[in-house]
C-alpha cells in the first residue's frame, strides 16, 4: 500500500481549471483580484467554492463566523478534523494567489483523497476563513473558529462600526454568531496551510517549498495628529499648526528608525487621511494608519516605544496634539516542529528542495498554533511581489504545493487503507 499512496498526485488539470475560474472572480487588469471581505466579488468567490464542494460530493457548510468549508468524513465515530485552510478575501487590488491558492490546494486534496477511496483516521475539512486580510478585523474567521474572539475584539473594526454592521448584515452574520463559532479544540486534529511566500527568499535559494518555522508579530495603530484648520492663502506660514507636517515628518522618521536601529523589523504607513482634506484649508488633523512587525516580542516592544517617541517629538515640533489608538497585535507564532518535519518529508517524497524560513506575512495559522499541531508551506513568488496584481507563482510550483499538502495531509491523517 505504501507505494500506492506515495505515488498519489493531485489532478493538476482540474486544479488548474479551478484556479483560473476562481481568478476570474473580482479579476482586475494585470492579473490581480479585488475581493475585500464581504464585497460582492468576495461573496461570489465563496459561493463558487461551495458549489465546487457540492459538485465534488463533499459536505458544504458555513459556520457562525462565515467560514466556508468542504468536508470529507472518514466515517469513524468521534473522529477529529484536520483543517486545510486559507482565505478567499483579498487586500484591495491584490494578487490572485494570496489565500486563494491555499483554499484551492485544500479542495483539490479532499477531491483526490475522496476519489482514491483512501480511508483516513480523521475527517478532512477545506476551509475558506473569513477576513484574513483585516478589512474589518484581522483573522476574524480563524479566531472565531478557534474560539478566540471576544466582544471587545469587535468594538473597533477597521473601517468603522457602521460599515462593519452593514457588512455583517449583508453576509447574513451577527456578532453573536462570530462570538459563538468556536469549535471544541479537542475536535481539531491539526491545521495545514499552503501559501505563496510573498517574498523573494525561496526563489533566491532555488528552493521549491518553504517550510514555515515562525510567523511574524504584527501591530497596528491609528495615530491622529491634531492641528488647526486655517485659510491656506492668508495664514502666515510661521503661524500655522499644520497637521500634515507632523504626520509626514513622522512617516519619514519611522522609516529611518527601522533602517538605522531595528534592521530585521518592518514599519508601514499604509494610509493618511486629511481633515477636512480641501486644497485651500490647512489640515486640521491627519489620521495615520501605522503597522510594524517583528519576529521577536521584546524587539517589538522596543520598536513600539521608539516609534511613539518619534510621534510625540514630531507633534511637539509642529505644535500639534497627538492621539494614539491601538487596533491589533498578534504575537510572534512558532509553527509545530512535528508538522514542519511532516512537510519536509512530504517534500522529500516528491523529490522537492525545501528551505525552512520565517514568515514576514501574518496568516490564519497564527490562530491555531496554540490549539493544535499547525504548519504552513510556501511556494515561490516570482520577484517576491504580493498584495498587487504583480503577484505571480509558476504553475508547476502551485502543483508542487498541492502535492506536498496532499502527502503532508496523508502523513497527519494516519492512512488506514488504500483502495486503489
Ligand atoms: O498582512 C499580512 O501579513 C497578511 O497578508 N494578512
Ligand atoms: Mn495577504
Ligand atoms: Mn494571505
Amino acid at each position: 500500500m505504501r507505494d500506492a499512496v506515495s505515488g498519489l498526485r493531485v489532478n493538476a488539470e482540474r486544479f488548474r481549471n479551478n484556479f483560473e475560474s476562481l481568478a476570474s472572480v473580482g479579476a482586475t487588469p494585470g492579473g490581480g483580484v479585488h475581493r475585500p471581505t464581504f464585497s460582492q466579488a468576495h461573496f461570489q468567490a465563496r459561493q463558487w467554492f461551495i458549489e465546487q464542494a457540492e459538485r465534488a460530493g463533499l459536505e458544504a457548510r458555513v459556520d457562525g463566523a462565515g467560514n466556508h468549508s468542504a468536508r470529507l468524513q472518514c466515517g469513524l465515530p468521534g473522529s477529529r478534523t484536520l483543517l486545510l485552510g486559507s482565505h478567499l478575501d483579498s487586500v484591495p487590488y491584490g494578487g490572485r494567489f494570496d489565500g486563494a491558492l491555499g483554499v484551492l490546494c485544500a479542495l483539490e486534496v479532499l477531491q483526490t483523497v475522496k476519489e482514491t477511496g483512501l480511508s483516513l483516521a480523521v475527517d478532512l475539512e477545506a476551509v475558506d476563513l473569513t477576513d484574513e486580510e483585516g478589512t474589518y478585523g484581522n483573522f476574524l474567521g480563524s479566531r472565531g473558529l478557534a474560539g478566540k474572539l471576544r466582544a471587545e475584539d469587535l468594538e473597533n473594526p477597521s473601517g468603522g462600526q457602521e460599515a462593519f454592521e452593514n457588512a455583517l448584515a449583508l453576509a447574513g452574520l451577527s456578532r453573536s454568531g462570530l462570538l459563538s463559532a468556536g469549535r471544541d479544540p479537542n475536535s481539531i486534529a491539526g491545521y495545514l496551510e499552503v501559501h505563496v511566500e510573498q517574498g523573494p527568499r525561496l526563489a533566491q535559494a532555488g528552493a521549491d517549498i518553504g517550510i514555515v518555522t515562525d510567523i511574524v508579530s504584527t501591530c497596528r495603530y491609528r495615530l491622529k495628529f491634531i492641528g488647526r484648520a486655517d485659510h491656506s492663502g492668508t495664514t502666515p506660514m510661521e503661524n500655522r499648526r499644520d497637521a500634515s507636517q507632523g504626520a509626514s515628518a513622522f512617516a519619514l522618521a519611522a522609516r529611518e528608525t527601522v533602517l538605522q536601529t531595528f534592521k530585521d523589523c518592518v514599519v508601514n504607513v499604509g494610509n493618511m487621511r486629511f481633515e477636512p482634506g480641501a486644497f485651500n484649508v490647512v489640515p486640521a488633523a491627519v489620521h495615520v494608519s501605522l503597522e510594524f512587525r517583528s519576529l521577536d516580542r521584546q524587539q517589538l516592544q522596543r520598536l513600539e516605544r521608539s516609534l511613539f517617541r518619534q510621534a510625540r517629538e514630531q507633534a511637539e515640533r509642529f505644535q500639534l496634539a497627538l492621539q494614539v489608538e491601538r487596533l491589533k497585535a498578534t504575537a510572534p507564532t512558532p509553527m509545530s516542529s512535528e508538522v514542519q518535519q511532516v512537510i519536509k518529508e512530504a517534500a522529500e517524497l516528491l523529490g522537492l528542495r525545501s528551505l525552512s524560513l520565517p514568515s514576514g506575512a501574518g496568516h490564519d495559522a497564527q490562530s491555531f498554533a496554540d490549539l493544535c499541531p499547525t504548519g504552513m508551506l510556501f511556494v515561490p513568488s516570482v520577484g517576491g511581489y504580493s498584495h498587487s496584481s504583480q503577484e505571480f507563482t509558476r504553475w508547476h510550483d502551485c502543483v508542487n504545493g498541492a502535492n506536498v499538502l496532499l502527502h503532508a495531509t496523508l502523513k497527519m491523517s494516519g492512512v488506514m487503507r488504500a483502495v486503489l
